[in-house]
């Protein structure tokens, strides 16, 4: 984990629930002032509004990628989101692309992004409004012409976030683009749902699982997710998301 959190108790919290976790924090550095913090509104149909306060998170410098290095290029894969500077995740991608290690890029907030940027993504995970904002545009189109134009401004790969209906791949890493379907469970709270997705789908690629296949498990994961409130205590555990699987089989 690479990151900035404030000198307050919510960075104490946050670091705190990395570790309980058995995630390596020596690269989160705390810094003067407060931590960044997100208030999420919740509607009765489970889906969310954010207002995002980045404001440690605004501090993560390219530095902090360069300091970071030796970790970096330990990883079999990177997950990275927009929370921080854009100059840093391009940073990031650049150190991923020179050390050949797959980048993972949530493009949320949604934002245009710079081509360098996409150009160094092997796969790009556009929920349904970030698509549309990546591409500039407001009218319907299929997800098939979605994902074609979003490889055409140069990610490897695209899966489209598709809330309950799942996910869709394409990409050089994608034989036939197909459709993965998530499992139907009550939606209590979506937060993190893609976030979760994320994860998941990075865990089941560096396993060996086809990227199809890892799709499955990762809408799993995030099926469980948006069944329990929060963001971080509704991830689920791996013996969780096992269960769900063969349950439905
Ligand atoms: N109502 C639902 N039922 C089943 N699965 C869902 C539901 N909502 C989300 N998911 C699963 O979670 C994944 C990510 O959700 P979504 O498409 O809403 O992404 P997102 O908007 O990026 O979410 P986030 O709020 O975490 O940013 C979906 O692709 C799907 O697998
Ligand atoms: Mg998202």
């Amino acid at each position: 984990m690479i990151g900035r959190v404030g000198a307050d108790s919510f960075g104490e919290v946050l670091r705190n629930a990395l570790i309980v976790e058995g995630i390596d924090t020596s690269t989160v550095v705390t810094v003067e002032g407060p931590s960044g913090v997100a208030a999420i509104t919740v509607a009765a149909d489970g889906t969310n509004s954010i207002v995002v306060t980045p404001a440690a998170n605004a501090t993560l410098q390219p530095a902090d990628i360069a300091a970071a290095r030796n970790q970096i290029r330990k990883a079999s894969i990177v997950l990275a989101q927009l929370e921080t500077p854009l100059e840093t995740i391009t940073a990031l991608a650049q150190e991923c692309r020179e050390a050949k290690i797959p980048l993972i890029l949530d493009p949320a907030p949604a934002q245009p992004l710079p081509l360098e940027l996409l150009r160094s993504v092997t796969w790009l995970t556009p929920n349904e409004s970030e698509t549309r904002t990546l591409l500039g545009r407001t009218t319907v189109m299929t997800e098939a012409k979605a994902a074609e134009r979003l490889l055409a401004l140069g990610a490897r790969n695209v899966i489209l976030k598709l809330g309950p209906r799942g996910v869709y791949l394409a990409g050089a890493d994608v034989p036939t683009p197909a459709f993965v379907p998530s499992p139907d469970l009550r939606a209590v709270d979506t937060t993190a749902a893609g976030d979760c997705f994320n994860g998941a789908f990075a865990v089941a690629l560096t396993e060996g699982r086809s990227p199809v296949e890892a799709a499955g498990f990762a809408c799993a994961a995030a099926a469980l997710s948006i069944t329990r409130t929060g963001a971080q205590t509704g991830m689920p555990y791996r013996s969780d998301v096992n269960k769900l699987l063969r349950s439905l089989t």
